[in-house]
């Protein structure tokens, strides 16, 4: 089976987040069930200057107000289209906007291209290749299906990833004309979005299927407080909404073997995270003692509960344990936890920015870690976590209820509690949290089976990308019907 991927973002080569992670490692584990991805993503200067062999297969005089072609390559075992268009994507700065974090003004029309592209390869574009199936990521890859519904590849059955509500993709009513759709297609069950144009409603509408990346945030986006004006089309289309969990790389995340750590370690070996405790404790300048280390790494928004972690932070150091925070993102979350940082020299350590190395260095030395996510449609860095024996503790919302288990009293006796679940999302229920990991990590035999137990929970992607197998192999038997 051939499935084309749509992705505005790709592990090893251009990340900002999970969706990154996940457009990695999805085709690898679905390599091994039998499926071969091809993935399309936007010829960023990081993903054109990584490949010196490349080869134009199809070349546009024209796509939203530049030339651009359409290139394929491989790295780290991923085959890849890129969609080379410099008057779009050949820009300092990130994916979507500039180094002050401000979005692109074209973004709908970088996207448009990203996509308009990829309905053309589902279309025939490329000679030889015809997928069986598109598979598409978030708004700025959702307008593939809609070129496909309207234009040349409307019988190519179809799949959309949810990784986020919260991003939607919706621009005013006067892009319209530019995007080449035909008239008809500015309708309620088209692009229209609430009077302007919507990129991720108008790929919920085309789907065939809708997936979102855990059961828990399915369910959740079919209600107004998750739905973010969506949860309508949502419930309309039900029968055909899925939620398949995330898993992760477990080689690229394996401690066993990790090059960003001071010293590897597995179950049996737990003795050496010291060392990179060690190593925590001197980047972010904590003081050395018995307390656990919980850390953090995120983007800081409001998403994440990053205000609730700020106000809590004098409340946490009180509790007894200490912080390192990685992040970056809202400048008065950044202030906020730095100013923490201040007022608790050693006790709390924050490093603002991105830094890869260092994120797999603190799952691999802290005690835990904290997600107070007032949602989270699956979070990664829980599952990071388990794997690294870096307990987690998490918001009992979405992807994160649905892959940790509570060390309530019952789960510690039945020996099947990997971590600490937190509701609802404030900061006295952090600070209880906090309190009951500080009690368990008090005492080795509680704490250390909780860690082995995380260990040991399957986070694979090998049940997940069967899922995805399922799924894709129900749409094609079904086949698309023709408008
Ligand atoms: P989201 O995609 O919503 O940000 P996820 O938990 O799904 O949340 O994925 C976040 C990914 O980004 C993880 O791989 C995490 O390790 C990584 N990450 C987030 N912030 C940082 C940072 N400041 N430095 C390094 N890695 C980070
Ligand atoms: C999004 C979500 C996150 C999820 C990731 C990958 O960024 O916020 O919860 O893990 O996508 O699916």
């Amino acid at each position: 089976m051939q499935v084309l991927a749509v992705t505005p973002e790709i592990f090893p080569l251009i990340k900002t987040g999970g969706l990154a992670d996940v457009a990695g490692a999805l085709p690898v584990a679905l390599a091994g069930q039998g499926v071969t991805t091809r993935t399309l993503i936007p010829g960023y200067p990081a993903v054109m200057s990584a490949f010196r062999k490349k080869k134009a297969l199809y070349q546009y005089p024209g796509l939203q107000g530049g030339k651009a072609a359409i290139h394929a390559a491989s790295v780290s075992g991923l085959d890849l289209f890129m969609l080379d268009a410099p008057h779009l994507f050949d820009r300092a700065g990130g994916p979507y906007g500039d180094a002050t974090g401000a979005d692109w003004p074209d973004n709908w029309r970088r996207f448009a291209a990203l996509s308009q592209a990829g309905a053309d390869i589902a279309g025939g574009a490329i000679s030889g290749y015809a997928p069986d199936l598109v598979h598409v990521h978030d708004w700025q890859s959702a307008m593939t299906l809609a070129y496909m519904r309207y234009g040349m590849a409307n019988t190519v059955p179809s799949v959309i990833t949810v990784h986020n509500l919260a991003f939607q993709g919706q621009f005013a009513a006067a892009i319209f004309p530019e995007l080449g759709l035909p008239a008809s297609a500015m309708a309620l069950d088209g692009v229209e979005y609430y009077g302007g144009v919507g990129f991720l409603k108008a790929g919920l509408q085309a789907a065939s299927a809708i997936t979102t990346v855990s059961p828990t945030y399915a369910q959740e986006i079919r209600t107004p407080a998750f739905g973010m004006g969506l949860d309508g089309l949502l419930n309309l289309r039900a029968g055909d909404l899925h939620g398949i969990v995330n898993g992760i790389d477990t080689e690229i995340w394996n401690p066993a073997t990790d090059p960003h750590l001071v010293a590897n370690y597995s179950l049996k070996s737990l003795k050496a995270r010291k060392a990179n405790r060690k190593a925590v404790e001197d980047r972010f300048n904590l003081v050395s003692d018995d307390s656990p280390i919980v850390c953090v790494v995120s983007r800081l928004t409001w998403q994440k509960g990053m205000d609730i972690l700020a106000a809590s932070l004098d409340d946490l150091v009180a509790a007894g344990s200490r912080l390192a925070v990685l992040g970056s993102g809202d400048q008065g979350l950044e202030g906020a936890l730095l100013a923490g940082a201040a007022r608790h020299r050693g006790r709390v350590g924050v490093v603002v920015g991105y830094d890869e190395a260092l994120s797999h260095m603190m799952q691999g030395g802290c005690d835990a870690i904290v997600i107070p996510s007032r949602f989270e449609p699956c979070g990664l860095t829980q599952l990071y976590g388990l794997r690294y024996g870096c307990v987690p503790i998490v918001a009992r919302t979405g992807g994160l209820a649905d892959t940790v288990i509570d060390a309530n009293e019952a789960a510690i006796a039945a020996g099947v509690a990997t971590g600490f679940q937190l509701a609802p999302e404030s900061a006295a229920a952090l600070g209880h949290a906090i309190r009951r990991v500080i009690s368990a990590h008090a005492d080795p035999m509680v704490w250390t089976a909780i860690q082995k137990q995380g260990m040991k929970a399957d986070v694979s992607w090998d049940r997940s990308a069967q899922k995805y197998v399922q799924l894709y192999k129900s749409l094609i038997a079904k086949g698309q019907p023709a408008e």
